[in-house]
Parts: structure tokens; C-alpha cells; sequence
């Protein structure tokens, strides 16, 4: 019993050993800074995934000074025009952000986010005025109810590597493949 359940592990981890998966890579919606102005676009984190005891994973990096932020029910800003203050990864656990980059010189289309709760709740905000964003973004939190949020700034307040899938916020389509 013993001997077959380690030839069985043997196996296994041969099979298994490259931890290979043909699952998507991992995107993200992003406040980018481009000619010195907030856009969304649609980022694709190069990092493989990797399934490691039967969960798929995907590296995001080294984040510090954690928090979690509580936005109340129906927060408007007024249209008032901010920046991260550094960049950051906000995860949206329940509630609904809504982001408006009116300064990117893109179509109005382009120009405007809905990010609700829950497992596409993510996000990273790099237009930090240290990145050259002059013109910054407008965020308002409209839900009904509460909008909790995780917020983990990035380890040296850099954009993490991507690519550019498109502008404009992440659609569905760019969300649904894991
Ligand atoms: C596979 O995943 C396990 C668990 O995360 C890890 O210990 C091992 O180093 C990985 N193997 C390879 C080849 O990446
Ligand atoms: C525009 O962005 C660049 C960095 O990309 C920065 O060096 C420059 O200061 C910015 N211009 C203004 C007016 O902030
Ligand atoms: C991320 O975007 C790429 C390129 O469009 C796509 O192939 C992939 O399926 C997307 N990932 C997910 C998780 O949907």
C-alpha cells in the first residue's frame, strides 16, 4: 500500500513536474499614464501560471503597506481629478468603483470604467504625477451599498511588466478565461 501510494506520487510528480497549465495569461484593468494623461487600458501580466497544490496562481509581484479601504454608499467626488498616490493594485470585494479618465485625448468610449465587486473586481492604478500624469482620473463610488476595497501599492512604485492588450478598461472578454 505504502510502496503503490509512492509509485503513485513518483508518477504523478513526474507528469506534473513543469507545473504546467495552458490556462490564459492573467489581465487587469489599468490607469495608465500615456503623454502625460490617465488612460484605461487593458494589461495582460506576463507571469506563467502555475497550478501549485490544485489552486492556478498567477504572480503579481511584491506589494507593501497593505490596506483596506471602506468607501461609503453613493461617494461622489465631484468630478475632482486625482492621482494614486503611488501605484497600486485595488481589488474591489464588494460595491462598484466607477472611473473616468476625461485627459486622455482617446474617444469618450474609451474614457470610462465600471468595476464592480467581486472576482473582476481588479485593478491597478499607475498614474501617479511622479509617472508624468498631469491630467489624472475621476473616481466615484455609486453603489447602493459599502465599497471595500484591498489596496496593496507595489514594491518600488513602478508599473509592473505588461503589455498593452488595448486601450480602454478590460472587457468581459478579457476577464473570462480563467
Ligand atoms: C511545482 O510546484 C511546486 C509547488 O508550488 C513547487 O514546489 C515546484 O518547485 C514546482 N516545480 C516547477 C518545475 O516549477
Ligand atoms: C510628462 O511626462 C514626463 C515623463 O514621461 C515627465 O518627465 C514630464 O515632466 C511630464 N511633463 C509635465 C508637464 O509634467
Ligand atoms: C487576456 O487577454 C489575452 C489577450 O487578449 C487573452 O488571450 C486571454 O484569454 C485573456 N485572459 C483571460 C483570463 O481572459
Amino acid at each position: 500500500m505504502q510502496m503503490s501510494n509512492l509509485a503513485i506520487g513518483f508518477l504523478a510528480s513526474a507528469i506534473y513536474a513543469q507545473n504546467t497549465t495552458t490556462a490564459p495569461l492573467f489581465n487587469v484593468t489599468a490607469i495608465a499614464t500615456v503623454n502625460n494623461a490617465s488612460r484605461l487600458q487593458c494589461w495582460t501580466l506576463p507571469s506563467p501560471p502555475r497550478t501549485a497544490a490544485g489552486a492556478l496562481s498567477y504572480d503579481i509581484g511584491s506589494s507593501e503597506n497593505n490596506f483596506i479601504g471602506i468607501l461609503p454608499p453613493r461617494t461622489y467626488k465631484d468630478k475632482t481629478i486625482t492621482h494614486p498616490p503611488v501605484v497600486q493594485f485595488t481589488i474591489a470585494l464588494t460595491g462598484l468603483i466607477h472611473i473616468q479618465t476625461p485627459y486622455s485625448g482617446l474617444p469618450d468610449s474609451l474614457n470610462e470604467a465600471w468595476v464592480q465587486g467581486g472576482k473582476y473586481g481588479f485593478l491597478i492604478a499607475a498614474d501617479t504625477v511622479v509617472s508624468g500624469s498631469v491630467k489624472g482620473h475621476v473616481t466615484e463610488f455609486p453603489s447602493d451599498e459599502p465599497t471595500w476595497l484591498i489596496e496593496l501599492p507595489v514594491v518600488g512604485n513602478e508599473a509592473p511588466i505588461h503589455s498593452v492588450v488595448h486601450d480602454g478598461p478590460c472587457g468581459i472578454g478579457d476577464l473570462v478565461g480563467v
